[in-house]
């Protein structure tokens, strides 16, 4: 972004602002609205998290039970939870996230870990949609079909390895979100001046 000096003055006259921060005035939050939206985004990235263990122990009790009935249940409320809890409060914290950083001093461009837990907010939830939802879907699909017997003692096979391994790539992410939220590290980015 090309920084270039505007010369407007301020009321006493004293400092200049450049393009970007001129422009950055544009929008944002009252400390009380801010302060709304920031509850709003711990409160669902809280979710997120808890979500994403509740499936992680259901994928851990499908792949370890030998019980037919249970791995059943754990397979068809992992799906009911995926799908109804886990990914609406996983686009909550995106956009949540993006209207926090667009509406207060830090914006979505300005901070690296800024910038870097929307990459990453991006890709847990691309990840989510077009990973872990279908594989999940044809976890439920695979666990009525397939016999108790067979249930007792392969469970549903490959899919149900794929979908743990996925939910806990997704749960070291979040978790690195969460780290970067709280330290806020590496400070400003600067763009080069032409
Ligand atoms: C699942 C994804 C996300 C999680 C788990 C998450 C988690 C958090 C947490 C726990 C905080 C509070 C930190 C503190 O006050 O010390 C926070 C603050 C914040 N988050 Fe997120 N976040 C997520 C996504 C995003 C996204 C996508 C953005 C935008 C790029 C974003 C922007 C912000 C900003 C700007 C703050 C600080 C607000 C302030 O202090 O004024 N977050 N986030």
């Amino acid at each position: 972004m090309n920084q270039k000096q505007l010369d407007v003055p301020d009321l006493a006259g004293a400092r200049t602002m450049t393009a970007s921060a001129h422009a950055q005035q544009k929008w944002r939050l009252s400390p009380r609205w801010r302060n709304v939206l920031l509850t709003v985004h711990i409160v669902v990235s809280v979710g997120v998290i808890g979500a994403d263990l509740s499936v992680i122990t259901l994928g851990i009790t499908g792949l370890t039970s030998g019980i037919p009935e249970l791995i059943r249940a754990s397979y068809l409320v992992m799906q009911l939870l995926a799908n109804t809890v886990l990914l609406p409060l996983a686009f909550t914290a995106l956009f949540t996230g993006i209207l926090l950083g667009l509406g207060t001093r830090w914006r979505l461009t300005q901070y690296y870990w800024v910038l870097t837990k929307l990459v990453l907010t991006i890709t847990v939830v691309t990840a989510l949609v077009f990973v872990l939802q279908p594989r999940v879907n044809q976890a439920a699909v695979e666990v009525l079909r397939i016999s108790p017997e067979e249930l007792a003692t392969n469970g549903i096979g490959q899919v149900g390895f794929a979908v743990t391994i996925g939910i806990v790539a997704a749960l070291s992410v979040l978790l690195t979100i969460v780290t970067l939220a709280v330290n806020k590290p590496w400070g400003r980015i600067r763009f080069k001046h032409r």
